[in-house]
């Protein structure tokens, strides 16, 4: 595995790997079993895969964890180099040098609802590092997880509306024996609250299969599925739960809750 930190060992590198493809793999590091699950999708589809490890601040609010966001290198290079990996991009752009790069908007219709609501410029700072990644990077292919299904919407959403040439993939989420979707924000749970953490999994797994039922009787869908969300929400909240949201969109259930202060997102299909 080739390290490249800067933009001109990628041009050196981009002459190597340009004439058999390449597959990207975006991530913030401190990689588990859920980010090399992405790497196998791309060594799936393309003779060369690159993966970044960049903690994007245009991405993270003002009071959001951006300097105390989990940051491994040596554990992440470990994992990289047992797996097929032929480039890791690993960057060290300021947030001053990205504040001149070309700023994307994230398509409003999808960047505006569920986390959009209460991470303002999330997903601008999202599109626009990604969209900055594919320039640089010019990948055939880019993997990206259903964990966070909405970030892979507008991911679809900005290639569509910019015309990019790149192929966008979905790899499903990756779940702890527990049914917690892997996540690099769980070291923050401590031993209670990642117990609490499970029933996440749980609720999500009998609303799916309550709100199947519905879909398939037919008649009142909507009003019906509103009332097992509503009862579920307090039943989240009951058990000690903040929620930012419980909502149905995309045929899917998403959730974002807080723990003991620690925010987490899940989503199902139902
Ligand atoms: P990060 O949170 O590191 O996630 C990188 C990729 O791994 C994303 O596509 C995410 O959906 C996927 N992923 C995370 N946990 C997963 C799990 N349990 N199962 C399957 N896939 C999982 O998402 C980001 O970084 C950033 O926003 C980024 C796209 C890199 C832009 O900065």
């Amino acid at each position: 595995m080739k390290i490249l930190y800067n933009l001109e060992e990628l041009e050196i590198a981009k002459n190597e790997y340009k004439q058999g493809g390449i597959a990207f793999v975006p991530t913030m590091g401190a990689l588990h079993a859920g980010h090399l699950s992405l790497i196998n999708k791309a060594n799936s589809v393309a003779d060369k895969v690159i993966v970044s490890i960049f903690v994007n601040p245009l991405q993270f609010g003002p009071n959001e964890d951006f300097t105390k966001y989990p940051r491994n290198i040596d554990k992440d290079l470990a994992l990289l180099r047992n797996k097929k990996v032929d480039y890791l991009f690993y960057p060290s752009f300021t947030k001053d040098e990205l504040l001149k790069i070309k700023q994307v908007s994230a398509e409003p219709k999808l960047a505006d609802i569920l986390c959009g609501k209460f991470r303002k410029g999330h997903f601008d700072g999202v599109a626009t590092i990604v969209n900055y990644f594919f320039e640089l990077i010019e990948p055939n292919y880019a993997v990206f997880g259903e964990k966070d299904y909405q970030q892979l919407k507008i991911i679809e959403a900005m290639v569509n509306n910019l015309s990019l040439n790149v192929k966008i993939l979905a790899a499903p989420i990756l779940r702890e024996a527990s049914g917690l979707a892997m996540s690099s924000r769980n070291v923050y749970l401590n031993q209670s609250s990642r117990l609490k953490a499970d029933e996440i999994y749980k609720n999500l797994n009998s609303m799916s299969e309550e709100i199947s039922k519905i879909l398939a009787g037919g008649i009142e869908r909507n009003k019906k599925i509103q009332r097992i969300i509503d009862s579920y929400k307090e039943k989240f909240i009951n058990s000690g739960f903040e929620l930012d949201y419980l909502e149905y969109h995309w045929s899917r259930i998403l959730i974002a809750a807080r723990i003991d202060g620690v925010r987490l997102i899940d989503n199902m299909p139902a």
